[in-house]
């Protein structure tokens, strides 16, 4: 069912709510709202004006975190189609997620169609540059009016859209990255393969010291050893090897403690297509800095849907920093964004039909 608004945003009021591209701030008209409850299953399906929500003050996701979320993108390609890239694959990573923390699972076709719909109905506010995209951010919480502690009987799932650039911004600039040996993101047998909204929670104050230190992201170790590379930040880490014609990709194994990156997983493809070979494989701190020193790692670069391919220029430990490379993007890293970013923008063959099309919702004259 769809309930679109009476009087959509003109072409001029809607370059206003996007001349600041700022992450997770320029938010389209629509979402998509559905429900659940024990009763009912999944219901009440539809697409909505985007707009505040009335919550009792004892709704369940507030008090005890059963939030699950996800993010993903639709692209526009020069010849003005829309795709959504690997919409299947978020969409399993939030039904595996929300079995972690006892949620139902949204079946894929409902997470399909609620994905159709908003970027049927919204995708022309995806702008000419290439450079942006329409970020997707479903999200799923415990609506249930209750303050037990168990698990909640009604959830409600919502969709909203926003106009991005890449997280960094224009450009992609090497990151300096600084290893955290005071803070973990997950725990042994904890939440950090799930994307829930409490692991975002612990990473702001590791984040926020990084920051304070000149730092733009956090690297976070195996919780059990803090020995081993795991993430970065809300990213997925890749190690180059060697280079030309010798390079190859080396990724940390999925713990437990990591989150599955659908781009981390694009890219253990994509690579060796592109003559890379990838493995997953532990990495550690101290290989890291080795390999850094001896010449043997020549690039390091972090991915994700909002990030993108980022470059990682710099490394900071309790026990000094240290240059990858010499500090600039690799070619390899290019290389392989170069690749990506052409699938996504429709300009290389989609050879593992990676991009699901969307066609445009027909539009009041005048939007
Ligand atoms: C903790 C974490 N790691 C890795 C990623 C990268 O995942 P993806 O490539 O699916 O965006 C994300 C982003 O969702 C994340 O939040």
């Amino acid at each position: 069912m769809s309930k679109p608004v009476a009087r959509p945003l003109t072409p001029s009021e809607r370059a206003e709510r996007t001349a600041s591209t700022a992450f997770g701030s320029a938010f389209t008209e629509h979402l998509v709202s559905i429900r659940w409850s024990e009763e009912q299953g999944w219901h009440d399906a539809e697409l909505q004006p985007y707009g505040p929500l009335l919550l009792d003050p004892a709704t369940v996701g507030l008090h005890y975190g059963q939030v699950v979320f996800e993010g993903l993108k639709a692209f526009r390609s020069a010849n003005g189609r829309v795709g959504v890239f690997r919409p299947e694959a978020h969409a399993r990573r939030l039904q595996s997620s929300a079995r972690r923390l006892m949620m139902p699972e949204l079946p894929e076709e409902l997470f399909l169609d609620a994905v159709d719909a908003l970027v049927a109905q919204d995708q022309h506010w995806i702008p000419d540059d290439p450079q942006m995209s329409l970020y997707l951010r479903p999200v799923l919480f415990a609506s249930e009016v209750t303050l037990a502690l168990r698990p909640a009987r009604a959830y409600h799932f919502l969709l909203m859209a926003f106009v991005t650039e890449g997280y960094f911004g224009p450009g992609q600039r090497p990151v300096r990255v600084q290893v955290t040996d005071t803070y973990s993101r997950a725990a042994a047998g904890g939440t950090g393969a799930a994307k829930c909204a409490g692991n975002y929670a612990g990473s702001l104050l590791p984040q926020a010291a990084a920051q304070e230190e000149g730092y733009d992201q956090v690297v976070w170790l195996d919780p059990v050893e803090r020995r081993w590379v795991e993430e970065l930040g809300g990213m997925n880490l890749f190690f180059v090897y060697g280079s030309g014609r010798d390079a190859r990709l080396v990724t940390p194994p999925l713990s437990g403690s990591l989150l599955a990156g659908v781009t981390r997983d694009a890219l253990l493809r994509l690579a060796p297509a592109l003559g890379v070979p990838a493995a997953e494989r532990p990495v550690s701190l101290e290989d890291w800095r080795s390999g850094c020193a001896s010449g043997e790692l020549t690039e390091v670069f972090a991915c994700g849907t909002a990030a993108r391919i980022t470059p990682v220029g710099e490394v900071g430990t309790a026990d000094g920093s240290w240059t990858i490379g010499d500090g600039t993007t690799g070619e390899v890293t290019a290389r392989l964004s170069d690749a990506l970013f052409g699938i996504q923008r429709g300009e290389l063959p989609d050879r593992y039909s990676w991009m699901r099309p969307v066609e445009p919702a027909p539009q009041p004259a005048g939007t």
